[in-house]
């Protein structure tokens, strides 16, 4: 089916540009064109979209608030902010509610890319229903203790950017949120940001201290919930498979950007987990009975049913946040390697052995963890023995530190 997608924009002269720009794209994508925010509701209206990308300064209701009504009545759409760069304190206003922004003028290659990636991401879930929930997502919620860490060295008068970018480092939902701003076409950085530390020091304090304490773009678990998996032994799996990814990224003599990507899939892997326990935790207390009941493996277990595995999930999440590609790959496929088109060492590779190595020895059967064919069919299978004694070196110094 045609994507359908929806361009807001008051000035006419940006609407015709995308219009002539975009012109090529009308056999993939129904496009439509509106010059308000009242104008562009009336349309969501009669037919669903897919993806809006709006316009920022808008008189009456601008992009923001826009996008913020899309999120509340169709949270299915994926929704995109255009903007120039002289409305940061707007721009921070739309943080909830924009999956994505792209920095006016605007280029034609950019728009299309995007629009496409957003549009291919959806393929990642299937389900409508869960579609719907995770595109309605605006954060991902904290481990408590980590987030009233932050918000303490926030109000304190000698809290530093250091400090805050290290706690963040040791949270999934604060990493995530924080690596989605930094990465955004709105602060204009050329090259990519995978370091949650190095993140906090882009933004820089104020920013920070808006995003927290106004924009409130972190929120920490609501302690009511019950979730069928221990957040605790989640956060500390993901703790270590970050590490362990990032030892195995240094053995590999990879570069700087590198180990950081390596640290921040390790840290993000199961982010799908979180998304599907704390949204659906009925369902997914009934696959985790499935996974036991059967002897298969949690991820096999949700794809029969949720449609879609954690990984997947978290890739759909990350992918409409705008983190690069090579990141949600290795989340989508980080039990099934194997199952990924190209064969080649990359972020997946180093998240799926890590995984495996972080977990050997606490399951049954730890024959099913690490794709022994896939490193074969890479070539690196023999390094194996090197990255396993490594992790259990590491393991045994920080037991007896
Ligand atoms: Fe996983
Ligand atoms: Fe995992």
């Amino acid at each position: 089916m045609r994507k359908r997608i929806l361009f807001v924009d008051d000035e006419p002269n940006v609407l015709q540009g995308l219009h002539r720009m975009l012109h090529p794209m009308r056999q993939a994508w129904d496009m439509a064109f509106a010059e308000s925010a009242e104008a562009a509701l009336a349309l969501l209206a009669q037919a669903p979209f897919d993806v809006v990308v709006s316009d920022m300064r808008m008189p009456k209701m601008d992009g923001a608030q826009l996008l913020a009504e899309i999120r509340q009545r169709y949270p299915r759409v994926v929704r995109i902010i255009l903007s120039g760069h002289s409305d940061q304190g707007m721009v921070l206003r739309s943080v909830g509610a924009a999956h994505q922004y792209l920095a006016k003028p605007c280029d034609a290659e950019m728009v299309k890319a995007t629009v496409a990636r957003a549009c291919a991401l959806q393929n990642l879930v299937a389900d409508a229903a869960l579609q719907q929930l995770v595109t309605g997502m605006e954060k991902l919620p904290s481990l408590p203790m980590l987030y009233l860490e932050v918000t303490k060295i926030i109000a304190s008068p000698h809290g530093s950017l250091e400090q805050v970018g290290e706690v963040v480092a040791r949270d999934i939902g604060m990493a995530a949120k924080l690596l989605q701003l930094v990465n955004s076409a709105f602060f204009g950085l050329r090259r990519q940001v995978s370091s949650p530390v190095e993140a906090v020091k882009l933004l820089g304090l104020d920013t920070v201290k808006a995003l927290v304490l106004s924009v409130q773009v972190f929120a920490q678990f609501e302690p009511s919930l019950l979730l069928p998996l221990s957040l605790h032994a989640l956060w500390e799996h993901s703790l270590a498979t970050g590490s362990c990814a990032k030892s195995i990224a240094r053995l590999e003599k990879s570069d700087r950007q590198a180990i950081d990507e390596a640290y921040m899939v390790g840290l993000l892997h199961d982010v799908g987990q979180l998304i599907l326990a704390a949204n659906l935790p009925e369902q997914y207390a009934k696959a985790l009975v499935l996974a036991q009941e059967h002897h298969i493996p949690d991820w096999e277990a949700e794809r029969a049913i949720f449609g879609a595995s954690h990984g997947e999930v978290g890739a759909y999440l990350l992918g409409l946040w705008g983190l690069p590609e090579t990141v949600t790959e290795a989340l989508a496929f980080h039990h099934c390697p194997s199952a990924h088109p190209q064969p080649i060492f990359s972020p997946l590779t180093v998240v799926h052995v890590a995984n495996g190595l972080v977990q050997e020895e606490t399951i049954a059967d730890p024959s099913i963890l690490i794709d022994l064919e896939y490193l074969t069919a890479l070539g690196c299978r023999e390094r194996l023995t090197g990255w396993r004694e490594h992790y259990r070196t590491s393991c045994t110094a920080a037991a007896r530190a």
